[in-house]
């Protein structure tokens, strides 16, 4: 099955999404689809056409409402403000979506466009890039098989910087118009609570808090002129899941120091997982009942036997980076679509997703308090 793929947007992630698109057939040699780089999309004509020329893509144009039609399947990597037209067009037209997070600006956004897919029964998948680590899908089977018994307590974190430097312009991410209200919560709380929902379940209550430390940034056009910065820097959660696990999750994109740092600690009746994103190539898991003398943490290196690290590369601890993940993430997209069939997290869990988020920023303005039952309103 030829899939025509059309890419909207080709900046930091739609380069990533460009080459795991031309990557997908050659790493997985997979005989449900051919994925064709149709149609690249950029906001002006040269970008488009340079991006074209260099990723492969057939056809270059500014227009994305053309992507929505003559494309079998979009990919979203534009600025979330634009995620909703886009995605709510395509779905009406039978068109697939694959839509990075944080879909659209708002909870009732990613409501709109959950709705619009269903209506239009289209395959859709969300850009959780990390849920797909060969890794982290080892631990959720590890969680499986039962020997570490049933979750107790979940620490998850995903901490950048780069918003420390507070001399840094205002950005599109800083603008609730363009980016939503959530600030470090729509850029990556976004993907630990995907993790912490795949290990732990639904998140019945939660409560949090956010600050936001560079309240104001300059103009890239003009630096002597500031902006007021619409959304948090920082935020700090505690959540109660419905498997009766608890646990906390810390975002910051002013964490000096922290380049790529979203990782977890799962502890469990049994024993300990311990991921770092920034050592993405290996995870430490504790078992307990060893022998008192030699207990203690043992690093698990990335290896073929660990989902799709082997389609890559058949020799243990090599190592997979960012843009592999994203490969992995564009052939569950295409076999959602030529198998008919759900291949990972959706627009269903971006809503309850974007409604976690909402209820830390809800809970914050309450001054901390508990709210009840937040992935569903
Ligand atoms: N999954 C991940 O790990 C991940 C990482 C980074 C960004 N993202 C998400 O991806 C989206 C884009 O973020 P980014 O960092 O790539 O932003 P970016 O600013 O680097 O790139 C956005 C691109 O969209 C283009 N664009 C703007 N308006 C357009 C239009 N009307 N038509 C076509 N193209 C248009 C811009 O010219 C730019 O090249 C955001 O929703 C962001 O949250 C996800």
């Amino acid at each position: 099955m030829e899939i025509k793929i059309g890419l909207i947007g080709a900046g930091f992630i739609g380069r990533s999404h460009a080459l795991a698109i031309n990557a997908v057939n050659r790493v997985f040699g997979d005989e449900h689809f051919v994925a064709t780089p149709h149609m690249l999309v950029e906001a002006d004509e040269k970008t488009a056409t340079t991006m074209a020329q260099r990723f492969g893509f057939r056809i270059a144009t500014t227009d994305w409402q053309r992507a929505v039609v003559e494309c079998d399947a979009v990919v979203i990597a534009v600025p979330s403000y634009l995620h909703k037209d886009i995605a709510i067009a395509a779905a009406k037209h039978g068109t697939h979506v694959l839509c990075e997070k944080p879909v659209g600006l708002s909870s009732d956004e990613a409501a709109e466009i959950a709705n619009a897919a269903r209506a239009g029964n289209v395959s859709h998948l969300v850009g959780f890039t990390y849920l797909r680590s060969p890794l982290i899908r080892y631990a959720l089977q590890v969680l499986e098989t039962g020997e570490l018994g049933k979750p107790l307590h979940f620490k998850g974190w995903h901490c950048e910087d780069y918003g420390a430097d507070a001399t840094q312009p205002f950005t599109w991410r800083h603008d609730a118009s363009l980016a939503g209200k959530c600030g470090a919560l729509g850029d990556m709380g976004w993907h630990v609570f995907a993790i912490a929902r795949a290990l732990c379940g639904p998140v019945t209550d939660l409560r949090g808090e956010v600050a936001t430390f560079h309240q104001s940034r300059c103009l890239a056009s003009d630096p002597t002129t500031n902006r007021a910065v619409e959304n948090e820097d920082w935020s700090n959660s505690t959540l109660k899941f419905e498997s009766g696990a608890v646990g906390s999750v810390e975002v910051s994109r002013v964490a000096h120091g922290h380049k790529m740092d979203i990782g977890f600690e799962l502890i469990c009746e049994q024993g300990t997982i311990v991921f770092r994103g920034e050592q993405s190539n290996q995870i430490e898991i504790y078992r307990a009942g060893e022998d008192n003398a030699g207990a203690g943490f043992r690093t698990v290196h990335i290896n073929a036997e660990h989902p799709d690290y082997g389609a890559f590369i058949p020799a243990p601890g090599h190592g997979l980076g960012f843009n592999d993940l994203k490969t992995i993430e564009i052939r569950d997209f295409l076999m959602s679509i030529s198998k008919q069939e759900q291949h990972g997290a959706d627009l269903d869990d971006a809503v309850c997703i974007s409604r976690i988020c909402k209820g830390i920023l809800r809970s914050s303005q309450k001054g901390g308090g508990w709210i009840v039952a937040p992935e569903t309103t």
